[in-house]
C-alpha cells in the first residue's frame, strides 16, 4: 500500500499535499511549454485597449501622453489630476514617475477603475498612493478643496455632452493652482455624432471650449494637433485632434 494512503484506502493529509504539489508542477510545465504567458499578456493588452478605446494603439498613446506631460513641465513633485483616467494608459507610468501622493485619477466607470487598481497592484505601485476615484461629477465632493498644478484629460472631452463640458470647466477652475494649467485634446471635426460605449462622440471647435472656459475665468491656447506634438501614428485620424491648454486668467 502507498505511504500516502491510509489502510482503509483514504488519502492522508501528507498525501493530499503531495498531490497538490504534483498538480501545480504539471500546470507550471503545461503553462510554460504552451506559451500561455504570452496568451495571458495578449489578453490583458486586448482588454486594456478595449477600455481605452483605441485598438492596436496602446503603446503609442501611452508613450505620447507621458512624453507630452513631461515636455510641458510635469516634474516628480507636481500635483497631477487626470479626468477620464480609464485603464491608466498615462496614469501607470506617470504614477511611477511622480512622487508619492501626487496622482489622482477620476473616471466615471467603476469597471475600468477596477482594472486601473489591478494595474497599480500588478506593477507594485501601491506605495505611491495614487488615488483613483469613481465619479459622475468630476470628483467635486471627493476632492473637497484640493488643488493641482496640472489637470489633464486625454480622449475624454469629445465624449462629453455639452452640459458636462460646462460642469467640467467649472470644476477645473476650482481645482487649478493660480499658475496651474489644464490640457485636453479635442476632436475639431464637424461630423455626424456617433457613440463609443455609452458615451457620445462629438466634434466641437476650439472656440466652443474657449467660450466655456472664458465663462469660468480661464483663457485658452491651442498647442496644435497631436501630430504637431509628436504623435507617431501617421495613419490614424486621432493625429488631427487638437491639444488645448487652459489657464486661470
Ligand atoms: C477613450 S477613453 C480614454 C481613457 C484614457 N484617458 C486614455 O487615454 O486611454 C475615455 C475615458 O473617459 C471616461 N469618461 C467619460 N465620461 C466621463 C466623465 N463624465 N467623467 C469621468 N470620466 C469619463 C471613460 O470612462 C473612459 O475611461
Amino acid at each position: 500500500m502507498s505511504r500516502l494512503a491510509k489502510p482503509n484506502g483514504d488519502i492522508t493529509m501528507r498525501g493530499m499535499g503531495r498531490l497538490r504539489q504534483a498538480k501545480r508542477k504539471i500546470q507550471r510545465i503545461a503553462f510554460n511549454s504552451l506559451s500561455l504567458q504570452t496568451f495571458v499578456d495578449e489578453e490583458e493588452q486586448n482588454s486594456l485597449e478595449k477600455h481605452m478605446g483605441f485598438p492596436g494603439q496602446w503603446q503609442e498613446h501611452r508613450r505620447f501622453q507621458l512624453a507630452f506631460v513631461k515636455e510641458h513641465g510635469v516634474i516628480p513633485t507636481s500635483r497631477f489630476l487626470e479626468f477620464g483616467s480609464g485603464p491608466l494608459t498615462l496614469g501607470l507610468p506617470l504614477i511611477d514617475y511622480l512622487d508619492k501622493n501626487k496622482y489622482v485619477g477620476v473616471d466615471i466607470r467603476p469597471n475600468v477603475t477596477d482594472i486601473a487598481h489591478n494595474q497599480v497592484a500588478k506593477h507594485g505601485l501601491a506605495w505611491k498612493n495614487p488615488r483613483l476615484i469613481v465619479s459622475d461629477d468630476f470628483a467635486a465632493d471627493e476632492l473637497a478643496d484640493k488643488t493641482f498644478d496640472f489637470v489633464f484629460s486625454f480622449s475624454m472631452l469629445f465624449h462629453l455632452k455639452d452640459q458636462l463640458v460646462e460642469r467640467l470647466f467649472a470644476v477645473i477652475a476650482e481645482r487649478l493652482t493660480p499658475t496651474g494649467c489644464y490640457w485636453g485634446n479635442i476632436n475639431n471635426v464637424d461630423m455626424p455624432e456617433s457613440t463609443w460605449l455609452k458615451f457620445p462622440f462629438v466634434g466641437r471647435s476650439p472656440e466652443f471650449y474657449g467660450a466655456i472656459a472664458e465663462q469660468h475665468g480661464m483663457t485658452m491656447k491651442s498647442l496644435g494637433s497631436l501630430e504637431d506634438n509628436g504623435f507617431r501614428l501617421k495613419d490614424k485620424l486621432e493625429r488631427h485632434n487638437v491639444l488645448l491648454e487652459f489657464r486661470l486668467r
